[in-house]
C-alpha cells in the first residue's frame, strides 16, 4: 500500500517555486510534471529504484518501457546513441510532441527500458517541463501520469484523482495543449522511420524530413503490436464505449433511439449537444479536430465520474475519420482502443 504525503506546486512564477520538485527528482522521488501532450509521472532516468517505483505507483506492467525526457535534444548524448536522422527530426519537431527511439547507453538502468536495448527520447514543449528537467540536472523518465488503464491526465485535477498519496510532488501546469500522447517513432535506417504510436506530429509532417515513413503493423486491428504499450487495452471507460460509423444524422438518430430505453452518454460535437441535455459530453465544434484531441481524455474521465452516480449502460461517439492527416489518426487510435474495437455501422 503506497501512502505518501503529496506536495502540490500550483503557483509557478520563478524557478524557485520548482526547486522542491527538482530536488525530489534528483533524490529519486516521484514527481508529476505537466507537458504539452499529457502529464507525466517522472523520476530520474538514472535511478533503477525510482523507475521501479514509477511502475508500482501506476500499477503498470513492468515490461512496458518508459520514455526519457530532456530539456534539450542534445542531452540525449548522455544516455543514447544519436544519429543524423535524430538531429534532423529534433531540428524540425523538438521541443514538441514526438518521441524518438534510439539505442541506449549502459547508464540507463533496465527498469527504465524494461530490459530492452533502446530508449525513447522526448523533449517536451511545455516550458515548465523543460525548466524542471534542467533544474533537476538529470534526464527524467516518465510515462503518462494515469493509473494504468485509465485515460491519460490532461489537467492537474486528473493527476490528483489518480495519484494523490502515490507520488511525492504534483506540479500544476494547466491544461495540456495537445491532450494526446506524443508520436513515437523508431528509426529504421538513415532515411527511414516507422510510426509506433500516432500523435500530433503526423505522417505528412514526418515525410517532409524523412524519405521513408511507414506505420507499424501493430496499429491496425488484430495485428501483433510492435510498441510494447500497444498490446494493453487502454483508456477503457467504466461503461462500454461504442463508435457509431455512419452519417452524422444517422448517428444522432441511433443515439436517441438507444436513450429511450437506457441511460447512455454521448461524447459529441458542440453543435449536437443541445439535443442530449445532461447526457452530452462535448469535445468542441465538428470540424475542430484539435479540440477533439484536447478534450477526449477529459470527456472519458467525465463519463466515468457520471457512471458513479448514474447507471450508464453505454457511451456513444462518432467513428472518427481515419484517412485524415494531422492529429486524426491519433484520435482514431485512442478511441478504437478505448472502445475495445467496438464499431457499429449506422
Ligand atoms: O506524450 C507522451 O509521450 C507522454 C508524456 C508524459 O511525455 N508519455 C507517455 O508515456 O505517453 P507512456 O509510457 O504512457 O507511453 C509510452 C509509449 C508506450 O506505448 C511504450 O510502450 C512506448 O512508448 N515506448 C517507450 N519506450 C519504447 C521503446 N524503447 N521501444 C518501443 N516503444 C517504446
Ligand atoms: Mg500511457
Amino acid at each position: 500500500m503506497i501512502n505518501k504525503e503529496t506536495l502540490f506546486i500550483k503557483e509557478i512564477s520563478t524557478d524557485t517555486d520548482l526547486l522542491p520538485a527538482a530536488e525530489m527528482l534528483r533524490r529519486g522521488g516521484l514527481v508529476i510534471i505537466p507537458t504539452e501532450t499529457v502529464y507525466g509521472l517522472g523520476c530520474s532516468a538514472y535511478s533503477g529504484k525510482a523507475a521501479y517505483n514509477v511502475y508500482e505507483a501506476k500499477n503498470r506492467p513492468h515490461d512496458n518501457p518508459l520514455i526519457v525526457h530532456v530539456s534539450d535534444p542534445r542531452e540525449a548524448e548522455g544516455f543514447a546513441y544519436t544519429t543524423k536522422l535524430y538531429y534532423k527530426l529534433a531540428e524540425q519537431f523538438m521541443p514538441g510532441p514526438i518521441t524518438v527511439i534510439l539505442n541506449k547507453k549502459n547508464n540507463i538502468p533496465d527498469e527504465v527500458t524494461a530490459g530492452g536495448d533502446t530508449v525513447g527520447v522526448r523533449c517536451p514543449l511545455h516550458p515548465v517541463a523543460r525548466r524542471l528537467i534542467k533544474l533537476a540536472g538529470v534526464p527524467v523518465a516518465a510515462p503518462s501520469a494515469n493509473l494504468s488503464g485509465r485515460p491519460s491526465p490532461t489537467c492537474f485535477s486528473h493527476c490528483v484523482e489518480d495519484m494523490k498519496g502515490r507520488v511525492d510532488v504534483i506540479v500544476d501546469g494547466g491544461e495540456c495543449a495537445v491532450g494526446l500522447e506524443s508520436t513515437v517513432v523508431l528509426l529504421t535506417g538513415e532515411d527511414s522511420l516507422k510510426i509506433l504510436r500516432p500523435g500530433a506530429v503526423g505522417k505528412d509532417a514526418l515525410s517532409c524530413v524523412c524519405g521513408n515513413v511507414t506505420i507499424a503493423d501493430g496499429l491496425r486491428p488484430g495485428e501483433a503490436p510492435l510498441s510494447p504499450g500497444m498490446k494493453y487495452k487502454h483508456y477503457a471507460p467504466k461503461s462500454p464505449l461504442i463508435l457509431l460509423d455512419g452519417e452524422r444524422g444517422n448517428v444522432i438518430s441511433r443515439v436517441k433511439e438507444e436513450m429511450k430505453g437506457e441511460d447512455c452518454l454521448f461524447i459529441c460535437y458542440d453543435e449536437d449537444a443541445e439535443k442530449f441535455g445532461d447526457s452530452a459530453l462535448t469535445i468542441g465544434s465538428e470540424t475542430d479536430e484539435e479540440s477533439h484531441a484536447h478534450r477526449l481524455f477529459a470527456a472519458l474521465r467525465e463519463a466515468d465520474a457520471i457512471s458513479e452516480t448514474r447507471d450508464i449502460s453505454k457511451i456513444f461517439t462518432y467513428m472518427p475519420s481515419v484517412n485524415g492527416n494531422g492529429i486524426s489518426p491519433a484520435i482514431y487510435n485512442r478511441l478504437i482502443r478505448a472502445a475495445d474495437h467496438t464499431v457499429v455501422k449506422v
